[in-house]
C-alpha cells in the first residue's frame, strides 16, 4: 500500500495499540464484567479533532466528483472497542500542525476505504492473514471493489466488541448477500437463531467462517461445518439411508434439506491420476473449456454425449492424461441452498431421484474449477447421464434408476414393500436390497469390463488411469 499508513508509523501504531489493550484490560476490569461498550472519556487530542469533524456537514470532493462525508460520530465512537486508542491510534499520519491540507487528493470513495482498512492489520495481524486467504481478499485483488475489506463488516469509527456481529439483526453479511440473508432468516436455523442468539443454531459464520470465506461449494461444500454441529448426523441417516457416505459425498445437504429447491447434477472434471479437481489455466484446459462454451452457445443444450466422449479421449492422449467426471447433485440457486427446514420436511423419499425422469437429472452442468475454488459451470446435454456412450465418460457417477433406466423396477419393488406392515416392509426391503445391491455390483462389472476393452482397442479415454 502507498497510503498514508507508513511502515515506521505502523510501528507507532502498533506500540499505541499494545498501550491500547493495556488500557482496554484495565477498563474492563474496572468495569468488573461490564460491557466493554461503557463510554470512555476521550483525550482532550481526540476532543481536538472531534471539534471540527463532529459536524454533520464537513465534507470533501474527490478527484472523481464525488464527495466524502468527513463526519464522524463522537458518541459511537467513544462507545466502540477503539475508544482507548484515540483517533491516532489509526490516523498516525495525521499531524494537528499541518492538518488539514487541502492538497491530499483521493481518487475515489472506495479508494479511500479500501487504502484506508489497511491499517487494521498492524493490531489485528492474525484476523488479517486469515482475512488475505479469503475469497473475498482475493476478488478484491482481481478487480471486484464490491467485496468486503474490515470495515465494511466492521465499520471504521463504530467498532463493537465480537458479540455485535454475531446476532441476526446485525450480521454484516445481510449488507451484501440480502437474498440469501432472507433465505436463511426462513430457515430453521435462522429462526431458532432469532429467537435466542445464545442459542447453538448458526449463523453465516458458523458455516462459512468470518475471515476466512472460501468458495461456498468447493470440494464437499460445507459438510464439514455442519458435521461439526450435528456429529451424530451419519449415524442417524444410517438407519435408513443406505450407503450414506456416498450419498453425502455426492449430495449436498441441502439438496435435501432445503425441501422446495430445485436441483440439479453439476458434472466435476477430475484429473484421475491426481484425483484433484481440473482448474481453468492448467494445460489443455482453456482448449476444453472452449468447445464446452462453444457447444452451449450453438445447441442450447450444450455437448451431447459423443462430443463429451471425444473431448475426455483428446485430453487423455494429447494433455494432462485421463480425467474422470464427478457428479454432484445439489441445489440449483444459491439463495435456495439456504431456505432449509426441520427434519420432517426433508427429502426421504429414494425416488425423488432413483428413478428415470428424476427432476434433478434434468439439468446437468459441467464445471471447472476457477483459481478462487468457484465452478464455474456450464450446460450441457442431460442424455450425458443416461447414453451408453458415458458409461466411460461419467463412470465416476452412478445414480441408479435415475441413470440407469432398467432398474427402475428394483426400486418400485422396494417403494411397494414400504408401503406394507412396517416389520414385513423392513425384512422385505432388505431383501430386496440386497437383490438390489448385487444387481448394481453385476452392472458395474459389465461396465467395468466394457470400459476395460475400450482401453484395449485405444480409446482410453477417461480411463487411461487404471492402466497408466
Ligand atoms: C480545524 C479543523 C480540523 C481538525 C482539528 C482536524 N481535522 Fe481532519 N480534516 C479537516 C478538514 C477540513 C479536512 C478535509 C481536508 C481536505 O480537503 O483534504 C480533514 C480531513 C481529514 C481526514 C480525511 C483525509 C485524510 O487526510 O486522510 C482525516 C482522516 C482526518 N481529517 C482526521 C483527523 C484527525 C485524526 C484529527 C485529530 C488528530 C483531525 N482530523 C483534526 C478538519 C480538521
Ligand atoms: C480503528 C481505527 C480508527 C480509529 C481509532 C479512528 N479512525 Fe478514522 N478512519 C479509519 C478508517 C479505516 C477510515 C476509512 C473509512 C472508510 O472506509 O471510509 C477512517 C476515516 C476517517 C475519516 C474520513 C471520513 C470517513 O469516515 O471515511 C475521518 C474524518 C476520520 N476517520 C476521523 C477520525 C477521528 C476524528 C477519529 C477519532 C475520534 C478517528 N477517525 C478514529 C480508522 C479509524
Ligand atoms: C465479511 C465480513 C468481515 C470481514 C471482511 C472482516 N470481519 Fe472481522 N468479524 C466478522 C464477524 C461476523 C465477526 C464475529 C463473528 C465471528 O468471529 O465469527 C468478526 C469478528 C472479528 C474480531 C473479533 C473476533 C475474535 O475472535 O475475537 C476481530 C478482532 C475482527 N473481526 C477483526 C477483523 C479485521 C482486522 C478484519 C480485516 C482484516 C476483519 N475483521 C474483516 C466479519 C468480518
Ligand atoms: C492501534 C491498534 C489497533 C488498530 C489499528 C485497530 N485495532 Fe481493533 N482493537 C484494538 C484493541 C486494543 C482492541 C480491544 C482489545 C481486544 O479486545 O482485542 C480492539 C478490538 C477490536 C475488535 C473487537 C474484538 C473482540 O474480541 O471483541 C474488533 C472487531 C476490532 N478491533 C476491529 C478492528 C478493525 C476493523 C480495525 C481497522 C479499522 C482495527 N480494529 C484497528 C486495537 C487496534
Ligand atoms: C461488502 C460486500 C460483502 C460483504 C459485507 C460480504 N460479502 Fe461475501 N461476497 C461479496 C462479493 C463481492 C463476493 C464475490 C463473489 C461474487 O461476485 O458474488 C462474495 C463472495 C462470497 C462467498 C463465495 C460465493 C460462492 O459462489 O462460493 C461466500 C461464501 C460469501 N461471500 C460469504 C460471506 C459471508 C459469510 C459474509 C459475512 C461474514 C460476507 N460474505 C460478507 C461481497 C460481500
Ligand atoms: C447452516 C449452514 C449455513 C449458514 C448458516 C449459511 N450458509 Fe451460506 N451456504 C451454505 C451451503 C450449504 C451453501 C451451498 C454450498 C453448496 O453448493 O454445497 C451455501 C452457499 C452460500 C453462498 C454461495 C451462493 C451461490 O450462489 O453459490 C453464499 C454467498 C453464502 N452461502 C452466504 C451466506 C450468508 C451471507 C449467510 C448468512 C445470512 C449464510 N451463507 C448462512 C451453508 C450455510
Ligand atoms: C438423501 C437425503 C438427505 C441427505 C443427503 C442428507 N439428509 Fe439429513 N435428513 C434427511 C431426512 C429424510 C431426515 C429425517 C429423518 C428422520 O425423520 O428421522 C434427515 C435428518 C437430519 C437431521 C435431524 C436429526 C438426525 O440426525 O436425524 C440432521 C441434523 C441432518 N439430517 C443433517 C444432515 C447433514 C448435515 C447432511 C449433509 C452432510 C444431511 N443431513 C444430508 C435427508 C437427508
Ligand atoms: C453451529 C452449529 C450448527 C451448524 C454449523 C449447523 N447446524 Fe443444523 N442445527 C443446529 C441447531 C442448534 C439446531 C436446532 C435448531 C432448533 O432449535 O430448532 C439445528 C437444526 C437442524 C436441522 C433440523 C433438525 C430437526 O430436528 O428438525 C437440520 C435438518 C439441520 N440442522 C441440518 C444442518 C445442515 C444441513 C447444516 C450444514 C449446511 C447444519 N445443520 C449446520 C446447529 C447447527
Ligand atoms: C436427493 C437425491 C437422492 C435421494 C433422496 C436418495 N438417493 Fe441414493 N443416490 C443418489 C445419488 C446422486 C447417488 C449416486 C452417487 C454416486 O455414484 O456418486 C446415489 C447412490 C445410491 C446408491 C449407491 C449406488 C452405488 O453406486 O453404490 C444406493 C444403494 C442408493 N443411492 C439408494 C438409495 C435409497 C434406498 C434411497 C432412499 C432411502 C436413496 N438412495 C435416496 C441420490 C439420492
Amino acid at each position: 500500500m502507498t497510503g498514508p499508513f507508513t511502515a515506521r508509523r505502523r510501528a507507532s501504531v502498533l506500540r499505541r495499540g499494545l498501550l491500547g489493550f493495556v488500557l482496554s484490560t484495565v477498563l474492563c476490569w474496572a468495569g468488573a464484567g461490564m460491557a466493554f461498550a461503557a463510554t470512555a472519556e476521550l483525550s482532550q487530542d481526540d476532543k481536538t479533532c472531534l471539534g471540527c469533524h463532529e459536524a454533520a456537514d464537513l465534507q470533501k470532493q474527490l478527484t472523481n466528483a464525488e464527495t466524502l462525508s468527513l463526519h464522524v460520530n463522537a458518541e459511537a465512537f467513544a462507545k466502540s472497542v477503539h475508544a482507548a486508542i484515540g483517533c491516532t491510534g489509526c490516523h498516525a499520519d495525521v499531524d494537528l500542525g499541518e492538518h488539514p491540507s487541502a492538497e491530499k487528493a483521493i481518487a475515489s470513495a472506495r479508494q479511500y476505504s479500501l487504502a484506508a482498512a489497511e491499517v487494521c492489520r498492524s493490531c489485528h495481524s492474525d484476523k488479517y492473514e486469515l482475512y488475505e486467504g479469503s475469497l473475498h481478499a482475493v476478488a478484491l485483488r482481481t478487480g471486484n471493489e464490491a467485496a468486503p475489506v474490515c470495515t465494511d463488516c466492521h465499520g471504521p469509527h463504530d467498532v463493537g466488541p465480537k458479540a455485535t456481529y454475531a446476532t441476526v439483526a446485525a450480521v454484516p453479511c445481510k449488507n451484501c448477500h440480502s437474498d440469501i440473508f432472507d433465505a436463511y432468516a426462513q430457515s430453521m436455523h435462522g429462526k431458532a437463531r432469532a429467537q435466542a442468539e445464545a442459542s447453538a443454531a448458526p449463523l453465516c459464520s458458523d458455516c462459512h467462517s468470518a475471515h476466512e470465506v472460501k468458495a461456498a461449494s468447493a470440494g464437499e461444500g460445507r459438510k464439514q461445518a455442519c458435521l461439526n454441529c450435528h456429529s451424530e448426523a451419519v449415524a442417524t441417516h444410517k438407519e435408513w439411508l443406505p450407503n450414506t457416505e456416498l450419498h453425502f459425498q455426492t449430495v449436498s445437504c441441502p439438496a435435501c434439506h432445503a425441501p422446495n429447491a430445485t436441483r440439479r447434477i453439476d458434472l466435476r472434471i477430475y484429473n484421475a491420476a491426481t484425483s484433484q479437481q481440473v482448474a481453468s489455466g492448467e494445460t489443455g484446459v482453456p482448449r476444453i473449456e472452449g468447445r464446452i462454451k462453444a457447444a452451449e452457445a450453438a445447441g442450447g443444450k450444450g455437448l451431447d454425449p459423443m462430443e463429451l466422449w471425444n473431448l475426455i479421449s483428446v485430453f487423455a492422449r494429447e494433455d494432462s492424461g485421463a480425467m474422470v467426471l464427478r457428479g454432484r447433485l445439489e441445489v440449483s440457486d444459491g439463495a435456495e441452498a439456504h431456505r432449509m427446514a426441520d427434519k420432517a420436511k426433508a427429502l426421504s423419499d429414494c425416488n425423488t431421484c432413483h428413478r428415470a425422469g428424476s427432476e434433478a437429472f434434468r439439468s446437468v452442468t459441467i464445471s471447472i474449477a476457477r483459481p478462487d475454488g468457484r465452478p464455474e459451470r456450464y450446460g450441457i446435454d442431460r442424455e450425458v447421464l443416461h447414453s451408453p456412450v458415458s458409461i466411460d465418460s461419467v463412470r465416476g457417477f452412478y445414480a441408479i434408476g435415475a441413470t440407469r433406466i432398467k432398474l427402475l423396477d428394483v426400486l418400485l419393488l422396494l417403494a411397494l414393500a414400504a408401503g406394507v406392515a412396517v416389520p414385513l416392509a423392513h425384512l422385505t426391503a432388505r431383501w430386496a436390497f440386497r437383490r438390489y445391491l448385487r444387481k448394481i455390483e453385476e452392472e458395474k462389472a459389465a461396465a467395468a469390463a466394457a470400459t476395460g476393452d475400450a482401453g484395449a482397442t485405444g480409446n482410453r479415454g477417461a480411463d487411461g488411469d487404471a492402466s497408466a
